[in-house]
């Protein structure tokens, strides 16, 4: 078989494949690696088919959708994911052919309703339905005790105990377990009364995870993140340094439009001298009064060179082929002592 383990941070993601055909299945793909999982298809020469989400994530961003359009893949997820687009739905006691393997489908809501283990031959992958030594929590949205309850005990944890389990998750650093390790030893399956599970579950205290609502607004829309917008304007925008700036600032006016695109009162508290204010907010609706010839040369500025890169991305898309967004913000243009104005221009 052929087998990869991709660990980023304590996101746990396979890439899993059939050795006589090549066949090859990506699961719970992260966005941050999507050039490690392309590199490890290539180098081995692997057809990655199926790029699986074992449930719809709220704690990291999915990178299947970005993955499988590179690839010509088919994104999989259960028939109750939230998520559009999905090329094959998939419901409890299905199969997913990768040549001469099988990965069957279990169906087990719980952490979400959406929520489905991969059961091979010899391994699962639980998802965040089962975890070493936990299990998914049931807190956040679709979450119910009761039915992940019902997944482990009368599902899951009935397969072979020899059968390996590689979650989505692990945060120290173990690669797999197996579900006779697991229901000997994980503290959360000493409750196997529904009751005692429930009372369990909800009197964890789990602080939310980060980028919470980013993460389930992306993965159940297809939507961008915030991270991705900004990789994006950034492609397709030249930068000047900070000092290249300071230098032209400082030989007077050539020609070069800076353009400060933060709200007033940030810009009358300091700006870098002679540039011009136009907020973000209004870049559209004042561009044709404010800037009239699409070919002066503008240089975009902001307070941490974020809002900057998308407002020059902006000006590109609207015909100024000539801005450029500076490489730094106005809070490290004042922390490097570089000259500023204050006051209305
Ligand atoms: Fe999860």
């Amino acid at each position: 078989m052929i087998f990869e383990q991709i660990a980023t941070g304590g996101c746990q993601s396979y890439l899993l494949g059939c050795p006589d055909t090549c066949a090859t299945a990506l699961i719970d793909p992260e966005v941050s690696q999507i050039d490690r999982y392309l590199a490890l298809a290539s180098r081995d020469a692997l057809r990655i088919r199926f790029v699986i989400d074992t449930h719809t994530h709220a704690d990291h961003f999915s990178a299947a959708r970005q993955v499988a359009d590179r690839l010509h893949a088919k994104t999989v997820m259960h028939i109750r994911s939230p998520a559009p687009g999905i090329d094959m739905r998939v419901d409890d006691g299905e199969s997913i052919a990768l040549g001469k393997l099988r990965l069957r489908v279990m169906h087990t809501p719980g952490h979400t309703a959406d929520s489905m283990c991969l059961v091979g031959s010899d391994r699962v992958f639980t998802g965040d339905t089962l975890l070493i030594g936990g299990t998914g929590r049931t807190d956040l949205p679709t979450g119910d005790p009761v039915a992940l309850h019902a997944s482990l005990f009368d599902r899951l944890l009935k397969l072979d105990p020899a059968l390996k389990v590689y979650p989505a998750h692990d945060y120290k650093g173990r690669s797999h377990s197996t579900i006779g390790d697991e229901l000997r030893t994980n503290p959360r399956l000493q409750h196997s009364e529904l009751e005692a599970f429930v009372r369990m579950m909800k009197a964890l205290d789990l602080s939310m995870p980060t980028h919470l609502t980013e993460a389930l607004r992306t993965n159940m829309s297809g939507g961008k993140t915030v991270t991705q917008m900004l990789a994006e304007a950034a492609a397709c925008v030249p930068f000047m340094s900070m000092e290249e700036l300071r230098d032209r600032v400082e030989a007077g006016p050539q020609g070069l439009v800076v353009l400060d695109v933060r709200e007033r009162d940030a810009y009358e508290a300091g700006h870098i001298p002679g540039a011009r204010l136009l907020p973000r907010g209004q870049l559209e609706l004042r561009v044709n009064e404010e800037l009239p010839d699409p070919t002066a040369r503008i240089v975009t500025c902001c307070e941490f060179g974020r809002i900057s890169t998308l407002a020059a991305a902006t000006l590109r898309t609207m015909g100024f082929q000539r801005v450029a967004a500076l490489d730094g913000g106005m809070k490290a243009w004042k922390e490097a002592g570089y000259p500023t104005q204050s006051g209305a221009r």
